[in-house]
């Protein structure tokens, strides 16, 4: 079998980290997963059983009851719930709200870190996530931390919403970012934090295209391609 590698990228929301990988991983050939999304579609499982993020109990009895599949089309990750697909509709902010909190428990971590790790085992991957380099992929080949100001990545999420046609205002936003940062940053299970073996990319005075190169740049050097 060919040697896989893995890289892993994170960050806090908003830093590009899914675009970005998302172009680095077809420039490479390797297969891109974002497990945001994965823990958006146990997100929305439990808001659509009426479950609050705090009724912890319930939550734990739903992991095993919920049918949970990704797949990919033309390089990009779906996700299924119970066959449907959900890929749109767990990107709505309170998806995204949601998520931030149930991805805090430590039974909705434990249930989905063999669904990651097996897709690593398999192909050449560049994940994205939280907690990737540290305690998903802690062997990963190159480790990538990507961040920006809470104002650049606000701005930039707020304009990508406003495509959408949707009306949040900048401050709401740039508000949803400051919590959804502090919440991840200071759970007590898999907190966002910096490997220490990871590459510092800050993108905040950087362009898109400027951004996909650098890290292309870093990738390219670490494993020798
Ligand atoms: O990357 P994202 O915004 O789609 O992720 C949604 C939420 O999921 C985010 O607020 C934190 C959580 N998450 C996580 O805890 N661990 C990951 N590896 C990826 C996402």
């Amino acid at each position: 079998m060919n040697k896989v590698y893995s890289v892993a990228i994170d960050g806090p929301a908003g830093a590009g980290k899914s675009t970005m990988a998302r172009r680095a991983a077809a420039e490479l050939n390797f297969v891109y997963v974002d497990t945001g999304a994965i823990y958006r579609t146990v997100a929305y499982a439990v808001a659509e059983h009426s479950i609050r993020p705090d009724e912890t109990e319930k939550i734990d009895a739903l992991l095993p009851k919920l049918d949970l599949k990704l797949a990919w089309k033309d390089g990009v990750q779906h996700m299924y719930l119970d066959g449907r697909d959900v890929s749109t509709k767990i990107r709505l902010p309170e998806v995204s709200a949601m998520a931030s909190k149930v991805s805090a428990l430590p039974p909705v971590r434990a249930f989905l870190l063999d669904t990651q790790r097996n897709v690593a085992k398999t192909n050449s991957v560049i994940m994205d996530g939280r907690d990737i380099g540290t305690v998903v992929l802690p062997d990963a080949d190159v480790k990538i931390y990507l961040s920006a100001s809470a104002q650049v990545r606000a701005k930039r999420r707020f304009l990508e919403l406003q495509e959408q046609g949707r009306r949040d205002t900048y401050e709401e936003v740039l508000q949803d970012m400051i919590e959804r940062d502090y919440r991840d940053m200071h759970r007590e299970i898999a907190p966002l934090k910096q490997a220490e073996d990871a590459v510092l990319l800050d993108t905040s005075e950087l362009s898109l295209e400027e951004s996909i190169e650098a890290l292309l740049i870093i990738i390219r050097e670490r494993l020798a391609l």
